[in-house]
């Protein structure tokens, strides 16, 4: 059964969805967004053709790992699944991360949408243990590993030790926080305009120095500028949500069992999610937590590959969950 991809994992991001099939790999990766036609109400696109496809009100139906609107999650989930399940027989059983902070009613809904949506069986992997284990962290070690997930909405800071999570923070600043940011500064310096894909992309391509150009409009005569910009200014729009990122990790540390922070100060932190990316990042967090800080290899993807070690290995996952218990 194996062969007809039965078992997979997703990762149910604000930003992104990504899904691992047993023995296969990452298989999918595509936007968590649906577009929604005004006039009918039906759904008329997901995924990739839904964020950049023009027309109809698009939405992202995914918050803090969870569904936020249960009914288009539900949609949107089944969709990528049928994408990438064909058996028209068998429903796959599903590995998926539990955000370290939901309540017993997330987890619930978190299920009965799932199930609903295509699952035969869920698996839930509490999400910094599927983040550290993507990343390549010794999980099941007694010495702490502590892991940093910067995604659209959120970070999230966790210490493990032997499987279980520790020490746990989070603050609702990641990506998404840093654009809205840079849309204020162009604002607010120029009285001009710019979208959330315009602040997206000016971001990516802040390098360390010179200047950029970003599409601006003139919110008075509708015009567009090619707006030169120095790349300084990009730096100083992810200002806030970092330093609020790095005073978090400051107090999950200081949260740890005083056992574990000479680890830590020896082995450091991970970086995982597509915030870790952000440019000065690893740098800051470096010198207030005094600890070796590296970005995973594939940040992105980080929580599908951990989530995935549990799809190949179904008895992983269940180890991981006795540990827990
Ligand atoms: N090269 C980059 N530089 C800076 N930020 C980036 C880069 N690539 C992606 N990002 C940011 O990463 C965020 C998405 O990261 P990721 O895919 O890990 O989020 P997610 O898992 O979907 O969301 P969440 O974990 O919050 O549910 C976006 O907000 C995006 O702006
Ligand atoms: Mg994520």
């Amino acid at each position: 059964m194996s062969l007809l991809g039965r078992d997979l994992a997703m990762d149910l991001g604000a930003a992104s969805t990504r899904i691992y099939v047993r023995r296969r790999g990452i298989v999918l990766d595509e936007p968590s967004a649906v577009t929604v036609d005004g006039r009918t109400g039906k759904v008329i696109r997901y995924g990739t053709e839904a964020a950049h496809g023009a027309g109809g009100e698009t939405c992202w139906p995914v918050s803090g790992g969870l569904p936020a609107d249960i009914e288009l999650a539900r949609r949107m989930i089944r969709h990528f699944v049928r994408k990438v399940h064909w058996h028209p027989f068998s429903r796959p059983r599903m590995v998926m991360a539990l955000p370290d902070d939901s309540t017993p009613i997330d987890r619930t809904a978190l299920c009965d949408v799932v199930f609903e949506a295509e699952a035969s069986g869920i698996v839930l992997i509490p999400h910094a243990l599927a983040a550290a284990l993507g990343a390549g962290l010794p999980v099941s070690d007694c010495a702490g590993s502590m892991v940093i997930d910067i995604g659209r909405d959120s970070a999230r800071i966790a210490v493990l030790s032997r499987g279980d999570v520790v020490a746990y923070g989070a603050v609702p600043y990641g990506g998404h926080a840093v654009n809205m940011s840079l849309i204020r500064l162009v604002e607010r310096e120029h009285g001009l305009l710019i979208d959330e894909a315009e602040a997206e992309s000016a971001k990516r391509r802040a390098g360390t120095g010179g200047w950029i150009t970003v599409r601006a409009r003139d919110p008075d005569s509708g015009q567009e500028h090619a707006l030169p910009l120095p790349v300084q200014r990009v730096h100083e729009a992810a200002d806030r949500p970092i330093e609020a990122i790095v005073g978090e990790a400051m107090e999950t540390v200081a949260r740890c069992p005083a056992e574990l922070i000479a680890d830590l100060g020896e082995r450091g932190a991970v970086l995982v999610g597509g915030g870790a990316l952000l440019r000065g990042l690893d740098r800051r967090l470096r010198t207030a937590l005094c600890m070796p800080v590296r970005t995973s290899e594939r940040p992105l993807e980080s929580v599908a590959l951990g989530l995935g070690r549990c799809v190949d290995d179904l008895g992983l996952a269940g180890r991981l969950r006795n540990w827990r218990s």
